[in-house]
């Protein structure tokens, strides 16, 4: 796809995204030129309201037992907000709990997953009474037949994960409904039919529906329609009471991109439910991650290096870089840039946008397009940096994570604080 010249475009920017009277722009009602100051860079700033909007629309759209994809981005700050908007919270290991307990979320509002939980990780979500444990291997029933033995524990809800079958039309490294997956019980092999029956054998446990997962960043419903197909029987069969389609809409990070709403989801979904005669008062849920997060955020570099390669390219320097955005590495991932200074200038410079890592390969954006007057010292966004960005930062080059603002009605709180040279230092002896 041809990368676009012409400024960014409104849909990528956070709900509050708005211009100041000098032509700058503000989130939050708040300049980003003067978050960067008073923050310094590289920063995330999220948009709470933006935020909160997207955890109402998919409880709107799904129902109260929709839950957050913490993955897409955990803090304590983000788990009380989607708790508070009458979102569940699915959680993947002992430290996304951890985190979501410390925020003061219920258990009974927590989902838990993971294809290879540990015993600690088991017993610490049955000692907080998660709502949902979603099992994942045959393995994983041995474990919790032997924890449930010396347990006192009422019940536990459980959901067998299912791998479907059903491949979407998304990057490789995050798809995960193909018979040929780490995750789940294959639905083709019967492993998820005798799973359901080895867990109907423990005492303790009741299994009350089916979970699946068929990947991220999908942009065409029709995969969830064939997600649906495949496993109505499964459900049907068993008599379960719910179905839980997992995460995976895609967002848009281009200009020319555009994604299906959260609530167009949840209608293909059900549509697809009722088609393949499954009743309506099934429990039809989702777990949306990068939906909610990854358009409220936005991440604010400072140009430090300028180097003009003549009949070459040019190449711009942040400091930040693959430590604080590594999907355009991992997964070759897209995305825009403008400087804040000027939002709707165009965008004429071409440009190989990079980071200060000690790699070639540290590229942000591949081939961006910025305003030809960039100079450095300069203010960069690159917006729709929500999602899988400070979840999956590092500390490459040893340098310390950005810090992490949300921004609401001319204020804004610091959720994550900047990381230090100490707390690189913290954990050697
Ligand atoms: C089980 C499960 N649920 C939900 C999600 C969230 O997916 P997304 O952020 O694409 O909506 C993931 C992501 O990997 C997942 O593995």
């Amino acid at each position: 796809m041809t990368p676009s010249e012409g400024p960014i475009r409104r849909h990528l920017l956070p709900l509050t995204a708005k211009k100041t009277s000098a032509g700058a722009l503000s989130i939050g009602g708040l300049s980003l030129l003067d978050l960067a100051e008073e923050h310094g860079t590289p920063l995330f700033v999220y948009d709470e309201v933006h935020l909160r909007s997207c955890c109402r629309q998919a409880v709107a759209a799904f129902g109260p037992g929709v839950a957050y994809g913490t993955k897409a981005f955990l803090c304590k700050a983000m788990a009380s907000l989607a708790h508070e908007e009458g979102m569940m919270l699915d959680v993947a290991s002992g430290g996304e709990l951890a985190v979501a307990l410390a925020a003061g979320v219920p258990g009974d509002r927590l989902v838990m997953h993971g294809n290879n939980k540990s015993i600690e990780e088991i017993a610490a979500a049955m000692q907080a009474g998660v709502g949902r444990l979603v099992v994942d291997s045959f393995d994983e029933i041995g474990r919790l037949r032997g924890l449930l033995r010396r347990s006192s524990r009422p019940s536990l809800s459980v959901l067998v994960r299912v791998t479907p079958g059903v491949e979407a039309h998304t990057h490789e490294y995050v798809m995960t409904g193909q018979e040929d997956s780490k995750f789940g019980f294959s639905l083709s092999t019967g492993a998820a039919d005798e799973a359901v029956d080895a867990l109907a054998g423990i005492r303790g446990v009741e299994v009350v529906g089916a979970h699946a997962h068929i990947g991220s960043q999908i942009f065409r419903t029709d995969a969830f329609v064939r997600e649906v197909a495949a496993l109505a029987s499964f459900v049907a069969r068993h008599g379960f009471g719910e179905l839980c389609v997992g995460g995976g809409l895609g967002v848009a990070y281009l200009n020319e991109e555009e994604a299906p709403s959260v609530a167009e989801w949840a209608s293909v979904v059900r549509s697809a439910g009722a088609a393949a005669g499954l009743t309506a008062d099934l429990r039809l849920t989702a777990e949306p991650g990068r939906a909610i997060v990854a358009t409220a955020g936005i991440t604010l570099y400072r140009v430090g290096t300028i180097k003009r390669l003549p009949g070459l390219r040019t190449y711009v320097a942040v400091d930040g870089g693959m430590s604080d955005n590594p999907r355009p590495v991992v997964y070759g991932s897209g995305y825009e840039a403008f400087l804040p200074r000027s939002p709707d200038a165009s965008r004429p410079l071409s440009a190989r946008l990079v980071g200060k890592h000690c790699e070639s390969g540290d590229v942000l954006i591949d081939d961006a397009r910025l305003p030809d007057d960039l100079a450095v010292g300069d203010l960069l966004a690159t917006p729709v940096t929500g999602a899988y960005g400070y979840s999956m930062a590092s500390n490459y080059n040893r340098v310390g994570r950005p810090a992490v603002l949300f921004v609401a009605e001319g204020r804004a709180r610091v959720v994550i604080r900047r990381e230090t040279t100490e707390d690189l230092l913290a954990l050697e002896p």
